[in-house]
């Protein structure tokens, strides 16, 4: 009863919930970071883990630029490959309270609504932890979250401080998949 309860409830979740990390009850208790200087967390990022999402299936050598742009928000440039060709999304991000400034909205079509970008650890330097989840009344929950990094690689400490981080919040690591990036040309 409970279960046909929950996936009578996903039926109707939006479109691409459809294939997203789902889990039961709310969502965990993630806690974005303190501070954040967007100044500094401009520029690029290489993807080596996230959690599985359908609209991202099959793809690899993922990057990530972001700027800022005229009206303060951000333009987020996601690019990399699927099935060997080439693919990109032009998104935009903001900070809508500058009292929670690691709280990020972030959307990928003018017609969508903008979902949860939170940064719950960044050095800048080196790797930005991002995790977002939406509830559907309380019963169920999807959830994304990615591991970015300057290089494209994160050392064995960063990943371990990164997946104990996460795991005390109450997110499973076991979610994350490693990106693809054993074939990526120069630069990607
Ligand atoms: C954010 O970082 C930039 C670049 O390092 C620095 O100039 C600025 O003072 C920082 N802003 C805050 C509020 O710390
Ligand atoms: C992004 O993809 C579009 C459509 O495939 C392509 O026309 C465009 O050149 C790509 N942009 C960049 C900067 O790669």
């Amino acid at each position: 009863m409970y279960k046909s309860l929950i996936l009578l409830v996903c039926t109707a979740c939006v479109g691409l919930s459809t294939a997203q990390v789902f889990g039961g009850g709310g969502c965990p208790h993630a806690v974005p970071q303190a501070s954040f200087n967007l100044t500094e967390y401009l520029g690029d990022w290489y993807e080596i883990y996230k959690f599985y999402a359908a609209f991202e299936s099959g793809q690899s050598c993922a990057k990530a630029n972001y700027q800022i742009k005229p009206d303060g928000h951000i333009r987020i440039f996601n690019s990399g490959f699927k099935d060997n060709n080439p693919i990109n999304a032009t998104g935009d991000a903001y900070i809508p309270d500058l009292k929670n400034p690691a709280k990020l909205k972030l959307r990928f079509s003018s017609l969508a609504p903008y979902g949860d970008y939170w940064v719950l650890d960044t050095d800048y330097t080196d790797y930005t932890l991002i995790y977002s989840c939406s509830g559907v009344l309380g019963i169920t929950h999807y959830e994304f979250a990615w591991i970015l990094a300057r290089q494209p690689t994160i050392s064995a400490e960063v990943k371990t401080k990164l997946f104990n981080k996460v795991t005390a919040m109450g997110i499973d690591t076991t979610h994350f998949t490693k990106q693809d990036r054993s074939n990526c040309p120069d630069g990607l």
